[in-house]
């Protein structure tokens, strides 16, 4: 649970419009490999008063069914997985080098057994569609939860995959999903 929520809980997306404005996924100004492969985004899931982040890295960006949509991968025993399915939606945030030891602070640990919500120096925000996003993010996106697909060693083709494939699923428990989601929204801080 998050001790830094605004009342921004009590009225879904009150301050977020003031913060943040709305752009197409066609007019996101940062390049999408950037945000794929050179800033870490935080997934979060849940509502103000029970939600859970976690760090990420690669992933991508698309279009999934004929709309807009983002994909990550996530080890199956993430808590913040287990909140995506619950909700089924999440946002990715993505913050400034200024925010790096806290991003990395989200990766440090599990919210299954830790406080590290009410611990991290970020403070959550509720999205006008009733999501939950950071406040010091630059951009976030919304995504309605399409798809969690398991993939498995023999999935994998190319020698880099399999070499890194191999490494990682000694451990049913580091099976990895492909996680899909549908872009409903996404926001730019004002001024940014
Ligand atoms: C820079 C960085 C990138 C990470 N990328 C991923 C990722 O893409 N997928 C994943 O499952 N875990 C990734 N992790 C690990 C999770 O963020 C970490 O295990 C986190 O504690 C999970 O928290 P949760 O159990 O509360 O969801 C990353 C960690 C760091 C520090």
């Amino acid at each position: 649970m998050n001790m830094n929520s605004e009342n921004s809980a009590i009225i879904p997306g009150a301050n977020f419009e003031q913060l943040f404005m709305p752009v197409t996924p066609e007019n996101i100004s940062e390049n999408v490999f950037s945000l794929a492969g050179k800033i870490f985004p935080v997934i979060t899931a849940g509502c103000v008063d029970n939600c859970n982040a976690m760090t990420a890295s690669g992933g991508g960006y698309g279009v999934l069914f004929k709309r807009p949509a983002t994909w990550c991968i996530l080890q199956s025993t993430r808590y913040t997985l287990e909140m995506m399915l619950k909700f089924g939606s999440y946002t990715l945030s993505y913050f400034g080098e200024e925010y790096r030891d806290d991003v990395l602070f989200l990766g440090s640990k599990s919210g299954r057994d830790s406080e590290k919500m009410s611990e991290v120096n970020l403070s959550v925000i509720e999205t006008p569609l009733g999501n939950v996003a950071f406040r010091e993010a630059f951009l976030v996106i919304e995504c309605k939860l399409v798809q969690v697909t398991t993939v498995h060693e023999a999935d994998f083709y190319s020698e880099e995959a399999i070499n890194y494939i191999g490494k990682v699923y000694k451990d049913p428990d580091e099976y990895r999903k492909y996680v899909f989601g549908e872009i409903r929204a996404v926001w730019e801080k004002r001024g940014g």
